[in-house]
């Protein structure tokens, strides 16, 4: 199984402000519909929160909490079992979806990353982990792509 983390970040790192995105692209949000549909998608709590309590569709959604449990979805309480338990079913892939408390802890255990560079700079309260100086010796680029003048996609896959 392939852990694969997919995020959208700012120049500065910058990807969440006040439980929100703090941008809206629709053409990241297609990418990220069809990048993740069919594959297990892990998250944290705040996501969870933020989709409104509701899992997304056409994909197993598996949420992070020490503190709550939903009805809807596979709830864990640690990271560990949440991925011995995905592991069981066999997908090929799994999606680490955010946020940046779940991007720190499985940024070491990933073995790819699917990055939407967001040009344009943003006002931020969460970040992703700095990994741009580990490009090179712990991270490769294998594809970009320029969307438009707001966004690129980046595949990394650890060297
Ligand atoms: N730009 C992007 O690509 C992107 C993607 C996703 C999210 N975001 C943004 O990021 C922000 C949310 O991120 P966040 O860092 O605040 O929250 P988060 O990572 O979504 O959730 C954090 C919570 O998840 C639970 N958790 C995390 N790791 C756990 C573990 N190992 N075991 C058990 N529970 C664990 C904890 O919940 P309990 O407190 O219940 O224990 C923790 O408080 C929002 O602004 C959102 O818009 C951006």
């Amino acid at each position: 199984m392939k852990i694969i983390i997919i995020a959208a970040h700012d120049p500065n790192l910058v990807i969440g402000n006040e439980g929100s995105l703090p941008w809206h692209f629709s053409e990241d949000m297609k990418h990220f519909k069809q990048t993740t549909s069919g594959f297990p998608i892990l998250m944290g709590r705040g996501v969870f929160e933020e989709l409104g309590s509701k899992p997304l569709q056409h994909r197993q959604n598996i949420v992070l909490s020490t503190t709550k449990n939903y009805d809807n979805v596979a709830c864990y309480s640690t990271l560990e079992q949440a991925i011995e338990a995905i592991k069981l079913e066999e997908p090929s892939k799994l999606f680490i979806i955010g946020g940046g408390v779940v991007y720190r802890q499985t940024m070491k255990i990933a073995h790819e990353m699917i990055i939407t560079l967001v040009h344009k700079e943003y006002k931020g309260d969460t970040f992703f982990p700095e990994y741009r100086s580990d490009i090179g010796h712990i991270w490769r680029e294998i594809n970009r792509i320029h969307c438009n003048e707001n966004l690129s996609f980046i595949h990394y896959t650890r060297i």
